[in-house]
């Protein structure tokens, strides 16, 4: 167990660098297993569920080097198709390799990843895509089997724009014979950056961040291994934008593309902050109480849910009431308690959290439930009178590298405390 010991009270100030997206790795990583050779991927974060999915192509018979932001996968020898429930369980993205290991394979055996802190992530849509193109496809002890000898293109409509069953089936679609079209498909920039990563390796995508993807289906002999950067971690970026709002810092966040941090940076504005874009950077600048705001999460381009819990910690000190209402997972309310215990306003109604902000918070002993609820813990520990233990920090190692490092060069107080 580690934990942060976080003195708060110290305006954010300097100059950040985001690392290379997490949800963008993911994906690409297993997205490798359909060429069979050897793969560069740059800025690969140093993140716990990077290393979760080096994990999970080893025990399928990947090799690969991890170094210096850069990850080397050659998947000529992958032999296996099946994925253990001590994997699934570390890691419910582990599920990614699922379209990837049918289309390369015609066969897959998967631990059922099951719910989570924040809900109960079912992967009905992507199964119901996969069975579209012609997969058998049983559940049973907690496992999920896929089989097709052959997978055929099909005519997709998505239930509703699930990131996860949209890049899904979009690797599967590569290798089956003829066209399959993605309806309601996800529109996130990770989409786009996993569709740049399959065509560089010979694939037929188009379409990636709109509604409808289209996939030309190839054959194995079409694919070649494949150089490629990953994007910049939108959400990292966001992170650190509250970061700087909650402190009233001046933080200039480096290596981002504004246009994908829109969703937020028009709420920061609306809550009358300031914030000014370049090419691949955004500053922001705090200056006393921030003014109200409702939110309401959306899939992209949308209000990100995975900034909700940040926000409503900065909320949670504005001048007036706000409303934060998710709609996208029904359990992401975990931080308000602890969000409580550190002097917040905030009571939940059903799918909506009122918040009335209040002049300070005052740190206490807190735990992280999930990565993005710790981070909003970290946020409100930075602004917070005093001293906070912030418990259950792997959490935030999921999908933050060093971030104690970052943002004590901009004048933070965290130390990180191992058992
Ligand atoms: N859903 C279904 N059926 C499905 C799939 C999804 O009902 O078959 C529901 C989910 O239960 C959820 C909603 O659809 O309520 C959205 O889920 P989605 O599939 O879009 O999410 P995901 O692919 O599991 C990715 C990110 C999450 C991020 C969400 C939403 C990765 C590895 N994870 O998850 O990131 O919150 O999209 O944007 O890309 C995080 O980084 O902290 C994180 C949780």
């Amino acid at each position: 167990m580690q934990r942060f010991m976080i003195c708060g009270g110290n305006r954010l100030k300097g100059i950040i660098r985001v690392s290379g997206s997490k949800n963008s790795t993911l994906p690409i990583l297993a997205a490798t297993i359909l060429n069979a050779g050897k793969n560069i991927i740059h800025g690969t974060p140093g993140l716990r569920d990077v290393s979760v999915m080096k994990d999970v192509l080893i025990s399928l018979g990947a090799r690969i080097i991890w170094g210096n932001q850069i990850i080397e996968v050659d998947t000529s020898q992958v032999y296996s198709s099946e994925i253990s429930e001590y994997l699934t369980r570390r890691m419910r993205a582990s599920n990614l390799v699922l379209g990837a290991l049918l289309g390369r394979f015609g066969r897959v055996k998967i631990s059922y990843p099951g719910g989570c802190q924040i809900g109960s992530r079912p992967m009905n849509l992507h199964l119901k895509g996969l069975r579209a193109m012609g997969a058998d496809i049983y559940e049973k002890f907690g496992y999920i089997t896929a089989e097709a000898k052959k997978l055929v293109g099909a005519d997709i409509h998505l239930d509703l724009p699930s990131v996860g069953a949209t890049e899904n089936i979009m690797m599967a679609a590569v290798l089956a014979e003829g066209v399959t079209s993605i309806r309601n498909a996800a529109k996130e920039p990770e989409i786009v950056d996993l569709q740049n990563f399959l065509n560089k390796m010979g694939a037929g995508v188009k379409g990636a961040g709109t509604d409808t993807i289209k996939i030309e289906g190839v054959t194995p002999g079409d694919l070649g291994p494949a150089v490629h950067t990953v994007i910049p971690d939108r959400i990292e970026a966001g992170t650190h934008l509250v970061a700087a709002a909650i402190t009233g810092g001046e933080v200039t966040v480096k290596n981002v593309i504004p246009e994908h941090l829109e969703p937020l940076l028009a709420k920061l504005r609306e809550a009358n902050v300031d914030v000014f874009t370049g090419d691949d950077w955004i500053r922001l600048t705090g200056a006393g109480r921030v003014r109200a705001v409702d939110i309401k999460t959306m899939p992209y381009p949308g209000f990100p849910s995975d900034m909700q819990p940040q926000m409503m910690a900065l909320l949670s000190l504005a001048e007036g009431t706000s409303v934060v209402t998710e709609t996208i997972f029904e359990n992401r309310f975990k931080h308000v308690g602890e969000l409580r215990r550190m002097g917040a306003d905030i009571k939940v109604e059903g799918q909506s959290a009122i918040i009335t902000g209040v002049p300070k918070i005052s740190g206490a002993y807190v735990e992280a439930s999930d990565l993005r609820a710790g981070a909003a813990l970290v946020m409100a520990a930075l602004a917070a009178e005093d001293g906070t233990v912030l418990e259950n920090i792997e959490h935030i190692d999921r999908g933050y590298e060093q971030l104690e490092t970052k943002y004590n060069a901009l004048g933070a107080r965290i130390i990180r405390v191992h058992d």
